[in-house]
């Protein structure tokens, strides 16, 4: 076996991986530039006036089959839709993991709901539905689901639970576009669902969002108001209904994701053969890879593994940086190593002013948002590598991506370090 790379070995990746940060792992072509060129050219950069936001809209919809898409500025101000959508009571609950983006999080704190956190499955890191049961109060509202890592959470039994329990389902599939759910897409189960387009996102507009539902107005107030002012525009007149930001999509953000709608499938289909390839190859290695539930589609946002440090000889932190240094790209945990509700955004009440609201508004459930709160989240923060994932990878790619993680884990695989 060669030295590592972080001893001064050679690296098992030569060059460079690519990219979701540049057109080494993002697919654009003529048609991108095109559609840009019109929009510029027509001096119609505005849903006002050009007709591409609205086509978009119409193009999600279709793919998805629903009634209603609204198109958005990013990820965060579709889910901030989707709950003004929703229009909870201060100090209602909102149930969601905290394996997940923050964007999941500050839409229910902005509308100065409580987030509560229910806890993961262990192999998939998704939320767990046993966990979402064990967190319902009479306070509960919705439960928002991620489909972390593009994998689909169990929708079958977090519906169940909504139904028994009369709650609203939000479906975060910022990462999961195109995934399967036992034949059904992820984002048609709950109530409204949130995708994003950010860069690194399956098809992209730089930053960009979509809500999709097939009722409209269920909540007592239309989707589209909710991202635009609260304001009525197909009755004429400036009459704003309620508090709403405005989270416009461009014309040309729409156009770019027009075309990038139009090859979804295989961008989708590439990441797929490309993330079940590296599983093939990894077969060998002491690494648990983040799997698809049996029965559905996972569409791999991150390629994610899970080591167990019972059986390393160094902190995964060192581990992780020895696959840097073999060029893979890649962090530990997702969000980061500590789940979502550590952050002070969450754990310090860092919201408002220092009023700390809502999490300190009379008769809201206070709740310790410290590390014993969902200790399988935890556990997978501190344990799992979560490598980009692109449309782009080829066999070459992947084959010294597994030489790199056998190089390094069986390096490490030495003598028992513990999980610390
Ligand atoms: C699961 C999840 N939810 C929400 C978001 C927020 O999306 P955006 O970054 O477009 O605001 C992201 C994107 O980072 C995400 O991955």
């Amino acid at each position: 076996m060669q030295d590592l790379a972080i001893n001064g070995g050679p690296r098992a990746i030569d060059g460079t991986l690519p990219s979701f940060r540049d057109t080494s792992g993002r697919t654009f072509g003529q048609e991108e530039i095109e559609a840009l060129t019109e929009v510029i050219k027509s001096g119609r950069l505005s849903f006002l006036t050009g007709p591409k936001t609205a086509e978009f809209e119409q193009a999600f919809a279709a793919k998805y089959g629903v009634k209603h898409a609204v198109a958005v500025a990013n990820g965060t101000a579709a889910l901030h839709t989707a709950v003004i959508y929703l229009n909870p009571e201060p100090g209602d609950e909102i149930i969601l993991s905290p394996v997940t983006d923050v964007g999941t999080a500050i839409p229910v704190i902005a509308q100065l709901a409580i987030p509560v956190f229910a806890d993961v499955d262990p192999v998939t890191q998704n939320i767990d539905p046993a966990s979402i049961e064990a967190n319902i109060t009479p306070r509960t509202r919705a439960i928002m689901v991620t489909h972390v890592y593009g994998h689909p959470a169990d929708m079958e039994a977090i519906m169940a639970i909504a139904k028994k329990h009369k709650l609203v389902v939000i479906e975060d599939c910022a990462q999961a576009h195109l995934a399967y759910y036992k034949g059904k897409l992820c984002g048609t189960f709950g109530d409204v669902a949130c995708f994003s387009f950010q860069q690194s996102k399956h098809m992209t507009t730089g930053d960009g969002g979509m809500v999709i539902t097939n009722e409209d107005g269920k909540f007592g107030r239309g989707l589209r108001h909710c991202s635009d002012k609260g304001w009525p525009r197909e009755r004429g007149g400036r009459n704003h209904l309620f508090l709403a930001p405005n989270y416009h999509m461009t014309e040309l953000q729409a156009a770019v994701g027009l075309e990038q709608l139009k090859k979804l499938e295989q961008f989708v289909g590439a990441r797929v053969s490309s993330a079940d390839r590296l599983t093939e190859l990894l077969a060998g290695i002491d690494v648990r890879p983040v799997l698809p539930l049996e029965g559905t589609v996972g569409v791999y946002f991150f390629y994610s593994f899970r080591l167990d440090p019972t059986k390393l000889s160094a902190p995964v932190t060192e581990v992780m940086k020895a696959l840097a240094a073999e060029g893979i790209d890649g962090f530990i945990g997702y969000p980061g190593q500590i789940p979502l509700y550590r952050y002070p955004v969450i754990r310090e009440h860092k919201t408002f002013g220092d009023s700390g609201w809502p999490f300190t508004l009379k008769g809201v459930r206070k709740i310790d948002y410290d590390s014993s709160l969902c200790p399988e989240a935890e556990l997978a923060c501190k344990e799992t590598i979560c490598m980009w994932w692109t449309d782009r990878l080829e066999e070459r790619h992947l084959l010294q991506i597994a030489s790199a993680i056998e190089k390094v884990i069986t390096h490490y695989s030495a003598r028992t370090y513990g999980r610390g």
